[in-house]
């Protein structure tokens, strides 16, 4: 088979990582890629939202399956696309993204199906977002409708900054046409978790557990993240848990889907926060986590490449996923600076010494080559993924690879994986 990945962060590596063991795969394209995805596949200069040149290419080499690893291409109708043309694709159709990139749709699908969630309002005007905040009182969770690259959430601990996130989103326009309307939530306390299923529109074929770290810093401080690190498994998610997760929020999300005719096809990428032992949607995602799919990918037995395809193809029944039974946790190393500004351009130093560990897959992210040096060009840069018997001996083995890596303004937190430990 010909595959093509879309996408060049972290998430593309480690697909491209997966895709490239199947023994079913002779040749694997990616879009644009980045320099560690160009050392397992060939890497084309298309960038992952020009939907025309990526499906002339597809086309043109007769890839049998494309696979898409970022958002923006699916809420702007790839797969769609790519299924007029004929073509095998893995993900969400336009309609059924709509569950990542509308946030009214997502809440308004949860109220309507009976899938816990926290207690929500949409607001198109901006002094009637402000009188709910005012009778709510807080802390309370005001959210862009619509996509703002995982910036578009402000969890206030008081009524003014509500407020001010409200004319930040409504008034100042701060994420565009993202914030012509804003959803106001119940703020829910808990643990968050993020967990994924494969899906063909019909059945469920659920992956091990995982958790993000998205706060920027230790101890969950500072901004939030895209994610600075994820381990799997997540003792925060016991089998009961997981059972009921896909019993009361997989399986109605999946059903209802389909009888509102915008049937979910790909992975379904729930955020969670757990309390009580009881799990609510915190969010949907149309796409698999990163950094999360770098454990859950190190650590998946089976060939990948039959799901992705049986998934596309509508019929995932009777297909099963094994586990290593080694934990994995992925550390991000990221720009000095991240999330906010940051500078670009130095060297990496200690790649190679770090590759060559037993136990350790370096995946890049933000990483270009410039006169034959890889240099940071992202904010999260580097995945650096453990494996070991336990999620500690993960922990240290991805915090020794982490040691052999540098540049100037290196940043990474020193705690992933520590809540697990905790339990
Ligand atoms: P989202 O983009 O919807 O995942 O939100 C980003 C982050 O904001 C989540 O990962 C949570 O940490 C936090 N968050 C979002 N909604 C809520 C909520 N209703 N209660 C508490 N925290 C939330
Ligand atoms: N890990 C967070 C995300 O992929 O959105």
């Amino acid at each position: 088979m010909k595959i093509l990945v879309v996408g060049g962060g972290g998430r593309e590596h480690t697909l491209v990582w997966k895709i490239v063991q199947s023994p079913l795969v002779e040749k694997v394209y990616c879009a644009p890629g980045n320099p560690g995805i160009a050392e397992l596949a060939e890497c084309v200069h298309i960038p992952a939202d020009d939907i025309d040149a990526l499906l002339d290419f597809a086309l043109a080499e007769e890839i049998d399956l494309t696979v898409v690893g970022p958002e923006v291409p699916l809420t702007l109708g790839i797969v769609d696309r790519f299924q007029e043309a004929g073509l095998d694709i893995f993900g969400p159709s336009q309609a059924a993204a709509r569950i990542e990139g509308s946030k009214s749709f997502s809440k308004d699908l949860m109220a309507k199906y009976g899938i816990p969630t926290a207690d929500y309002r949409t607001f198109s005007d901006r002094d009637e977002a402000v009188a709910y905040i005012r009778e709510q009182g807080a802390p309370i969770v005001v959210k862009a409708n619509g996509l703002a690259a995982g910036k578009g959430v402000v969890v206030a601990m008081t009524e003014e900054q509500a407020v001010a996130a409200v004319d930040d989103i409504m008034v100042d326009t701060i994420f565009g046409d993202a914030g012509s309307s804003v959803v106001i939530e119940e703020f829910m306390a808990g643990e968050e978790a993020s967990f994924f299923a494969f899906t063909d529109g019909k059945n469920i074929l659920p992956l091990a557990s995982s958790q993000d770290h998205k706060p920027a810093f230790d101890n969950d401080k500072g901004p939030n993240t895209g994610g600075m690190g994820a381990y799997s498994p997540a003792p925060v998610v016991t089998e009961a848990l997981a059972d009921e997760i896909v019993k009361t929020i997989v399986r109605p999300t999946i059903d209802g889907m389909a009888q509102e005719g915008c049937p979910y096809v790909g992975i379904l990428y729930v955020g969670l926060m757990i309390a009580d032992g009881k799990a609510r949607v915190v969010e949907f995602n149309a796409r698999f986590g990163d950094p999360e799919a770098q454990p859950l990918l190190v650590r998946m037995k089976s060939d990948v490449v039959p799901v992705l395809q049986a998934c596309a193809r509508g019929d995932l029944s009777g297909a099963e996923l094994e586990w290593h039974d080694k934990a994995a946790v992925c550390v991000v190393m990221a720009s000095g600076g991240y999330p906010a500004a940051y500078e670009k351009g130095f060297e990496i130093l200690g790649l190679d010494d770090a590759g060559e560990m037993e136990d350790v897959v370096v995946f890049h992210a933000g990483t270009s080559f410039e006169s034959g040096k890889v240099v940071n060009t992202g904010g999260r840069v580097l995945g650096v993924t453990g494996l070991g018997a336990t999620v500690t001996a993960a922990i240290d083995r991805a915090y020794q690879a982490v040691a052999k890596i540098s540049w100037d303004g290196a940043h990474f937190r020193t705690d992933i994986g520590k809540k697990a430990l905790n339990r």
